[in-house]
C-alpha cells in the first residue's frame, strides 16, 4: 500500500471517529468514570427524545438515578420514562465495558418512590457503580453504539427473516422481556391497522396531541439550542420535502398543529412508515412492575444497539399501549388479538425494516444531567 492510501485511510477513519461525537459528548473528553459513564449514557434513546436523566454524582465511580415525569399525557404512569432510564443504565453498561468497568445495578435502592406530574421522582430509582476489573471484556454491542438510533423512514426492501431475528437475539445476549416475532404481510396487516388507529386517536385527543406540540423543534435552530425534543428532521423529512413541511408547521402556530390540515398530513405520512413494515417486534413481560419497565428498557436499548450491525433499522409505534383513557377501548381490541393477559405488559412494539441513514438526533451536554 502506498504512503497516499494510508493517508486516505487515516484521514477517513478520524471523519468517521469526529462524526460519531456530533451532537454528543465524547467520552476520551473526560477522566473520572461517573463522567465518563454519563457521555456513553446520554446516547441512549428516551421517548420523544426527553433525556429524562437525573444523576447525583455522589464519588467518582457512584452515583443515584433519578427521573423527572415529563410527559404526563401520553405516558401517565411513567413508564416509558423509566424505560428511556433503562436504556441510559444499558449505555453505560456497554460503553463502561470497553473501559474495563463493571457496572453495578441496585433498583430502587431507597424502595418504592413516587413521581407526580412534571416532578423529578423523590427517590432514586437505581444506584450505579462502576467497578474497575480487569477480567471485563468489551461488550459485543460496543462498537455499534454510535450507530444506533431511531429511523421513522418508509422501509424497502425484503422483509426481516426469522434467522435475522434470531441472530439479532444471539447479538443480544441475556434479557428480561419476551420478545415476539411478526414478519409477511398477512401476520402484520392486523397490526398495523391497529397502530394506524391508534396514531390518529393521539393526534386527534388535543391533550396528547399539545404534548407533542410542546416537545416538538420547529427549526433546525430550535434543535441545536434546545437539544432535545422530536422535529420534522427525525421524522425522516429532508431536502425541500422538510423545506414545505416546515413552512406548513408555521412554526409551531397552536391552531395550524391542531388542524384538520395537520392531521391529514401526519396521518399520511404516518401511514407511509406504518405500512412499509418488514417485521414487528413485540417486548413483553410477565408482569407490569417499575422493576419490569427499567429493564425492558435495557433490552430496548440493547436490540436498539444489535440491530445495526445487521444494517437493520427500527421505529417505536408504542401509541396503543399508552396508558390514557382515550385508549382504553383500541388498547382492549389489541391486547385480545396479541393475547396479552391482565397481568403480563406488552411495553414496546417496534417496526423493523431496511432504510436510508436518517437525522441524527441531538443530546444534551454531560454536565446537563448532573443535579447539583
Ligand atoms: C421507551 C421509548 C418509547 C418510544 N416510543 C416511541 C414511539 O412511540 N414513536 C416514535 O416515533 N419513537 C419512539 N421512541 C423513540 C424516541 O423518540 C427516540 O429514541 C428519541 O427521539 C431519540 O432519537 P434516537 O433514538 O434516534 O437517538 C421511543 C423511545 C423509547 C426509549
Amino acid at each position: 500500500m502506498n504512503l497516499s492510501k494510508i493517508l486516505i485511510g487515516l484521514l477517513l477513519i478520524t471523519m468517521n471517529v469526529n462524526a460519531q461525537y456530533e451532537k454528543r459528548a465524547n467520552p476520551d473528553d473526560y477522566t473520572t468514570p461517573v463522567l465518563k459513564a454519563i457521555a456513553y449514557g446520554l446516547t441512549a434513546p428516551s421517548p420523544h427524545n426527553t433525556q429524562s436523566w437525573y444523576l447525583d454524582t455522589i464519588s467518582d465511580t457512584e452515583m443515584l438515578m433519578y427521573v423527572k415525569h415529563v410527559l404526563p399525557e401520553t405516558d401517565p404512569p411513567a413508564r416509558q420514562i423509566m424505560m428511556g432510564a433503562g436504556c441510559f443504565i444499558e449505555l453505560m453498561n456497554v460503553g463502561m465495558s470497553q473501559e474495563g468497568y463493571e457496572t453495578n445495578v441496585d433498583y430502587l435502592p431507597q424502595g418504592d418512590f413516587q413521581i407526580i406530574a412534571n416532578k423529578i421522582s423523590d427517590k432514586p430509582i437505581a444506584k450505579i457503580t462502576f467497578v474497575k476489573n480487569d477480567n471485563v471484556k468489551k461488550d459485543v454491542l460496543y462498537d455499534y453504539i454510535y450507530q444506533r438510533g431511531t429511523n421513522r423512514k418508509p422501509y424497502r426492501g425484503k422483509m426481516i427473516t426469522q434467522s435475522e431475528f434470531e441472530n439479532i437475539k444471539t447479538l443480544m445476549g441475556d434479557y428480561h422481556s419476551q420478545l415476539q416475532f411478526f414478519t409477511g404481510e398477512k401476520q402484520m396487516q392486523p397490526y398495523l391497522n391497529i397502530f394506524s388507529k391508534a396514531m390518529e386517536i393521539e393526534t386527534r385527543t388535543k391533550s396528547t396531541n399539545e404534548e407533542t406540540r410542546q416537545k416538538f423543534r420547529f427549526s433546525e435552530k430550535e434543535l441545536k439550542e434546545k437539544k432535545d425534543g422530536i422535529s420534522l428532521q427525525q421524522m425522516g423529512y429532508e431536502g425541500f420535502i422538510l423545506k414545505i413541511a416546515t413552512k406548513q408547521m408555521n412554526n409551531g402556530d397552536s391552531l395550524t398543529w391542531h388542524g384538520e390540515k395537520t392531521f391529514k398530513a401526519t396521518m399520511k405520512g404516518i401511514n407511509k412508515g406504518i405500512y412499509s413494515s418488514k417485521g414487528l417486534i413485540f417486548f413483553k413481560t410477565k408482569t407490569n412492575t417499575k422493576l419490569d419497565w427499567i429493564k425492558s428498557g435495557r433490552d430496548y436499548s440493547r436490540f436498539n444497539i444489535a440491530i445495526a450491525k445487521f444494517g437493520i433499522v427500527t421505529h417505536p409505534y408504542n401509541q396503543v399501549i399508552q396508558e390514557y383513557p382515550e385508549m382504553e377501548g383500541l388498547q382492549k381490541k389489541f391486547k385480545t388479538l396479541s393475547k396479552v393477559t391482565d397481568s403480563e405488559k406488552i411495553q414496546m412494539i417496534v417496526r423493523v425494516g431496511r432504510a436510508k441513514i436518517s437525522y441524527k438526533s441531538w443530546r444534551k451536554e454531560v454536565e446537563d444531567y448532573i443535579m447539583d
